[in-house]
């Protein structure tokens, strides 16, 4: 069993400046290399539905395929600024107490200059997850053993190239200004990749990333006023809770084999990647430093109020019932599942699993897919 310390290369999970102090190696790369340490598994059973869930899984992906250029109205014009004042009702400034901070003098103009970077951060994070999902996936196609799996994933490289496109195009077209990829998304997709076994590219990806961005884009979805926004993800959540699903599905069988040995190898797993990726949702240097605020102040000020406390924790609703189906919660005296309480999000274990909820995702007369 590893201390925290070896999982996470410091021995408190919450330590704000250790979080801040990872090094962003992105910032001045064009290209990012990892070495994929799998190997390419060619299967010669070529039975197609031996594995009934995939096989339906798959039927439906190659019908639920959508077009962003076309089915997505980029004519929508996005104001920026326009939103942000809008969302000023609820500035931060009405409920906390900013005397003696950077934030003490702000007004309306600095709160709006922070809420349209903020979003053009999200959205680029959301963009470089999404060419995560795209490699992992492609890597799934080569290593998972069987013919369903390797289909479906088909499908999902498909998919991942779709989002990628038009959440670039999104940030291109209508928001103002990029960001690097964050690098605790970044550490933890290079773990993901990195790993030869292939149902770590699952447990990372579709269980832990994807269930995060999934609850994620359902918040975002929930509070934008921009319409555009609001179908692009509509649209994108459809395919995501197949993806999660694609996960609990191929998992479910294969973890019922594994010994508490090697179930202990993927509880500690998804615990890592449960705090990077919530290190990486802290993780907004860049945008403190270019609105000239020191990073930790910004942070403790605008992100340890209980508002943000509450929707840390949302991010995990898809996560932890997942995990618990997966039979990754109770092994090894519970391990997990007292790691899960101690970050506090183990509530959310009896909540619907993305196996079962796919389908209540799916495009509907609201949302038609493109008759072509
Ligand atoms: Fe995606
Ligand atoms: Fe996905």
């Amino acid at each position: 069993m590893s201390t925290t310390e070896e999982m996470l290369g410091r021995s408190d999970a919450n330590d704000l400046d250790a979080i801040l102090a990872v090094e962003n190696v992105h910032i001045n790369e064009t290209i990012h290399a990892v070495k994929d340490n799998a190997e390419a598994i060619f299967t010669w059973d070529y039975e197609k539905g031996a594995r009934p869930a995939l096989n339906k899984l798959y039927e439906k992906a190659k019908k639920s395929q959508w077009n962003g250029e076309v089915d997505l109205d980029w004519s929508i014009d996005v104001d920026q600024e326009k939103l942000a004042i809008a969302g000023l009702q609820q500035a931060p400034g009405d409920e906390l107490d900013l005397k003696g901070t950077a934030f003490e003098k702000w007004g309306d103009d600095e709160w709006v200059k922070l809420d349209i970077e903020m979003q053009n951060w999200a959205l680029s994070q959301f963009m470089h997850g999404e060419q995560g999902a795209l490699i992992c996936t492609a890597k799934i196609v080569e290593t998972v053993p069987w013919i369903d799996a390797k289909y479906y994933a088909s499908t999902q490289v498909m998919d991942e190239a779709r989002h990628v496109e038009v959440f670039a195009k999104y940030l291109d077209e209508k928001l103002s200004g990029h960001y690097v990829m964050n690098p605790h998304l970044g550490l933890l997709l290079d773990d993901i990749i990195n790993d030869s076994r292939w149902d770590m590219t699952y447990l990372g990806m579709q269980i832990m990333v994807e269930g995060l961005a999934l609850a994620a884009f359902g918040f975002m979805h929930q509070m934008t006023e921009d319409p555009l926004l609001k179908q692009l993800l509509r649209y994108v959540m459809s395919d995501e809770a197949r993806h999660v699903a694609f996960g609990v599905l191929s998992l479910k069988e294969y973890y019922a084999e594994l010994s508490d040995a090697e179930m202990m190898e993927r509880q500690e797993f998804a615990f890592e990647a449960a705090v990077r990726m919530r290190d990486r949702m802290l993780f907004q240097r860049e945008v403190w430093e270019k609105l000239g605020v020191d990073p930790r102040e910004g942070i403790e000020i605008t992100r340890m109020t209980p508002e943000s406390e509450m929707f840390m924790q949302l991010l995990f609703t898809k996560i932890v019932p997942n995990c618990k189906k997966l039979g990754l919660l109770d092994p090894n005296d519970g391990w997990l599942r007292k790691k899960f309480g101690e970050i506090g999000v183990i509530q959310f274990e009896d909540w619907a699993d993305t196996g079962s909820e796919y389908d209540s995702f799916a495009l509907g007369e609201d949302t038609p897919v493109a008759a072509s």
